[in-house]
């Protein structure tokens, strides 16, 4: 029997809770991880930005792959031309790698290359690719690519910050992708989850979650990460 993909695994243990460094306290980056690893937390997110793609600019490959953790490492990459940065973030352990919709002409042959890679954790694994959209950006444009992906991510933030409020259109956007996409695709919603909204993002069918500052607020870290974990496996 073949060996089950990370894809496969992902779809049948939803939903998963992805939480994002971005807001964490930089200077205890090893025990901010530790701490998620304790709340039982599946998935890690990297928010790169490259100051072109949105204004800020973040992390790169090495801190990707100078992280270590038991956590599944979930790569969402908002630069410009993806396409020959791939090769360095697989490098670094990425086990989820997302690319922008509007981040290049070239977004199939970026999914098709990735496609290609094998998962420097575990060759049996693969990697997950996923294809993000803007909350401005039509559905159309998974139609084409849709051979070449695992994942569709929707944004419900503009790109760019954290801790920003959840756009109330993406409820709807997500009901259509699953429409679109089909039971075998993973959809990840990223942006504007807090603890009052994750147990609906949850039922609304999201098979990842992304959570940032509702986890980082720089208080009870903790305590978030389980409370998020708790409230999308009621
Ligand atoms: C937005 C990023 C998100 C964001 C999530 O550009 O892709 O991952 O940092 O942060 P919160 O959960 O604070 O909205
Ligand atoms: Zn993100």
């Amino acid at each position: 029997m073949a060996a089950i993909s990370l894809a496969q695994r992902l779809r049948a243990s939803a939903p998963q809770v992805s939480v994002g460094i971005l807001t964490a306290d930089w200077m205890s980056l090893g025990s901010e991880v530790d701490l998620l690893e304790r709340a039982s937390v599946d998935l890690l997110h990297f928010d790169v930005m490259d100051g072109c793609f949105c204004p800020m600019l973040t992390m790169g490959a090495a801190i990707v792959a100078g992280i270590k953790t038991s956590l599944l490492k979930d790569v969402h990459l908002m630069v410009e031309e993806p396409l020959s940065k791939l090769e360095a973030f697989v490098a670094a352990g990425a086990d989820i790698i997302t690319v922008h919709a509007e981040s290049s002409r070239h977004i199939h042959r970026s999914l098709q290359v990735l496609g290609k890679m094998v998962n420097a954790n575990d060759p049996a694994r693969g990697i997950v690719r996923g294809l993000a959209l803007n909350p401005g950006t039509a559905l159309d444009v998974i139609d084409p690519v849709l051979d070449e992906l695992e994942m569709v991510l929707l944004l419900a933030v503009n790109p760019g910050w954290g801790g920003q409020k959840f756009i109330a259109s993406t409820r709807e956007r997500m009901r259509q992708v699953r429409e679109r996409v089909g039971d075998n695709v993973l959809i990840c919603l990223d942006g504007g989850v807090t603890r009052d909204n994750v147990a609906e993002i949850a039922r609304l069918g999201a098979d990842i979650i992304v959570t940032g500052s509702a986890v980082f607020d720089g208080k009870a870290a903790l305590d978030n990460a389980r409370f998020m974990q708790q409230a999308v496996r009621p």
